[in-house]
């Protein structure tokens, strides 16, 4: 038996989600959100895609392109900072990059599948196509390990109460009116329930004694006092200089904006 196997992508997805900040760690079921799953021409997938329409949900199976290395433990992102087997998470970093997502259905045009709320990043490829069946596929009762602990913090009112500076308030305001980037929920989320260092979280202290939350390129300053979370300013993470230099930088005009508004005192 060979060692390695060959897989080929049926097609790529398209979704908002250009950085990994703004996909979901799971399809967020709230959000409005449309995406499509473009499939290859020229491979008969329209007979392949024949009779999926009358299914509500369907599994893609996909691959983490984004991610080159993987690590026999990993932080999941929510809960204590604790390392869990990876065989325990949905980690994107596993020995061979394969996601796994149920997603919604809504119409299959040709070989486009338009389908609910993803995490998927734009550009993922897609390896497998298969229907959600509820009577094989769900099992509401079974235990849910570690992640149990997890739900159940997450279902308690969050222990941090979180402020806002004015600074802080008119800076995400803006981001979210002129640029419609918008990570302050995610953020208010994160803070509340454990704004201590936590490296998956993106969590360290730095040499003025803040802390700073990373979203993307996006970075959250904040001063935690007991139980009450402040925070102090949004700033960007790029220096200027590569700002100029590098045109493929994601949400470029953005930053430069942001460094132009807010940085530039
Ligand atoms: C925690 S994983 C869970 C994925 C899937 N539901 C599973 O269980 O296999 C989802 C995260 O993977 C990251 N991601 C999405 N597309 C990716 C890609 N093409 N390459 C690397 N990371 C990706 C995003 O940061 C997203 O929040």
């Amino acid at each position: 038996m060979s060692q390695s196997l060959n897989v080929e992508p049926i097609g790529f997805v398209r979704t908002g989600h250009e950085m990994k900040f703004q996909a979901g760690h799971q399809p967020d079921p709230k959000a409005i959100e449309r995406n499509v799953i473009e499939l290859l021409p020229g491979k008969q997938f329209e007979l392949a895609v024949e009779d999926l329409e009358g299914f509500d949900r369907i599994w893609l199976v996909w691959w983490f392109d984004k991610n080159t290395t993987w690590r026999p433990r990993a932080m999941p992102p929510r809960g204590p900072a604790k390392r869990r087997g990876v065989f325990a998470t949905r980690s994107p970093h596993r020995p061979n990059p394969i996601g796994l997502t149920c997603v919604d259905l809504v119409k299959v045009e040709g070989l486009n599948l338009v389908v609910g709320p993803l995490d998927l990043l734009d550009g993922t490829p897609v390896l497998d196509i298969k229907p959600y069946l509820t009577t094989v596929d769900c099992f509401p009762d079974s235990s849910l390990g570690w992640v149990a602990e997890v739900e159940n913090l997450l279902s308690q009112p969050p222990p941090y109460d979180v402020q806002l500076s004015e600074k802080a308030k008119a800076q995400l305001e803006w981001l979210k009116s002129e640029w419609k980037v918008d990570f302050w929920e995610r953020a208010q989320s994160i803070l509340g329930y454990d704004p201590t260092h936590h490296r998956t979280r993106r969590i360290l202290q730095i040499p003025d004694g803040r802390m700073r939350l990373g979203f993307g390129p996006w970075r959250i300053y904040y001063n935690i006092d007991e139980q009450r979370v402040t925070v102090d300013e949004i700033r960007q993470g790029y220096t200027l200089d590569k700002l100029e230099r590098f045109d493929e930088i994601p949400h470029r005009d953005a930053l430069r904006a942001f460094v132009d508004r807010w940085e530039s005192e």
